[in-house]
């Protein structure tokens, strides 16, 4: 018999608890990469201790900017705000320190106020990041309650003419719809599952159906923004906000296309969608100018590519969200995502992209675009990068289960 310690019994329960259970027999993840990522993990730990340190009562982390060596914060109704207690809960699964758990919860109950927010579509990333990780390793009664009433609140953005959840608000002729709203259907289909309503299923299908209707490029690369007739449903205008043109294909819009429609595909076994999922695999992998490391500049079209600034976060979520469509893709396509996503987490992993222990305000990860055309959050640690950099590499370790 082989002989375990406790610790690693309890993390391979957690693993399997957390949906995919084991690995794939041609999917073998480097020894050394696990072991790179394995004291990631342990670093990570102490960087969000320090990052913690900083924060005030109701402070959510931002960013850091490292000149005038100032950590940035936010309110709880940034769409950011669930990343951080997201990070802590997924390092608390993979480490057991028990000071993360209790600094996540101390920002869940501050982000509960966020469950009654009608103004943003953002819901899915702010609650099921943080509360969906939450409930998923200890399923509560409240958690549960404010995930239902955050699927409730998101709903009420539904139009049913146009068949999408409205991002932004704007003037009452426009109805704008990003292509980031994808990544909050995933809360919509666990409400479903846990109140039987199948209303907030439906609103995910047709906003998903919607999407794939309009904001794909016939390369399916997609467009930034969308902006509808409220009354009719027609398309009046295709456009950018945060990429560089209004026809280039803004890296982290990929990406959130990319693990958008993949969770589709897992959420309805719906074949159409792991075709969507693969065919925006396609565009990203194929791409001339995804560079050999695989970590995106900030967008694929950028006029001063090679010198342009890369994105660390729009890579991390391709690796998390390769690490799962590889599980769906035949073998030939499987093996190409997953050695992708390997080679995200190695170069994410190396001091090219994380940080030094006790630098970059206690951040993973460096070099994220946050707003290039606004210059903003240019080059910089983003809370995002490193929730899905976490999130990643739990799906990477899940490979090495038996
Ligand atoms: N959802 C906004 C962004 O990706 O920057």
């Amino acid at each position: 018999m082989i002989y375990r310690p406790l610790w690693v019994l309890i993390f391979i329960m957690a693993l399997k608890l957390s949906g995919f259970s084991q690995g794939v027999a041609y999917l073998k993840p480097n020894p050394q990469l696990l072991n790179t990522i394995e004291k990631n993990i342990k670093d990570a730990d102490g960087q969000y201790k320090n990052l913690a340190k900083q924060l005030g009562p109701t402070q959510f982390p931002k960013t850091y900017d490292k000149v005038s060596r100032k950590l940035e914060t936010s309110n709880s109704g940034w769409w950011c705000s669930g990343f951080y207690p997201g990070t802590l809960l997924f390092l608390y699964e993979q480490n057991h320190d028990p000071q993360l758990l209790s600094e996540a919860n101390r920002m869940l109950t501050v982000l509960g106020n966020e469950q009654y927010n009608t103004h943003t579509h953002d819901l899915g990333f702010m609650m099921y990041c943080s509360f969906g990780n939450a409930n998923r390793i200890e399923p509560k009664p409240e958690y549960k309650q404010i995930l239902i009433n955050s699927a409730k609140s998101l709903a009420t953005r539904f139009n049913p003419k146009v068949g999408c959840i409205r991002s932004w608000d704007s003037k009452p002729s426009d109805f704008l719809v990003i292509i980031d709203n994808m990544m909050n259907l995933e809360l919509l289909f666990w409400a479903t599952k846990e109140t039987g309503d199948s209303s907030f299923y439906k609103i995910a299908v047709t906003h998903a159906n919607t999407t794939m209707k309009n904001h794909f490029r016939p390369d399916y690369s997609s467009y930034h923004v969308l902006n509808y007739n409220p009354e009719t449903g027609a398309v009046q205008q295709k456009k950018t906000a945060q990429g560089y043109s209004d026809e280039s294909a803004w890296a982290r819009g990929q990406a959130w296309g990319l693990y958008g429609f993949t969770v589709m595909y897992r959420e309805t076994k719906d074949k159409k969608y792991l075709e969507q999922a693969q065919h925006i695999a396609h565009f990203i992998l194929t791409n001339p100018n995804l560079p050999k490391d695989k970590i995106p500049y900030w967008d694929f079209n950028a006029p001063d590519i090679p010198t342009a600034p890369r994105d660390a976060s729009a890579g991390a979520i391709m690796a998390a969200a390769l690490l799962e469509l590889c599980r769906y893709a035949d073998k030939k396509d499987a093996i190409d995502y997953f050695n992708t996503a390997q080679t995200i987490l190695k170069t994410l992993s190396s001091s090219d992209y994380r940080a030094a222990t006790g630098t970059n305000g206690g951040f993973i990860l460096e070099h994220s675009v946050g707003n290039k055309p606004q210059k903003s959050e240019v080059d910089v640690p983003l809370t995002y990068a490193d929730y899905y950099f976490v999130e990643a590499i739990k799906r990477y370790k899940q490979f090495a289960l038996k």
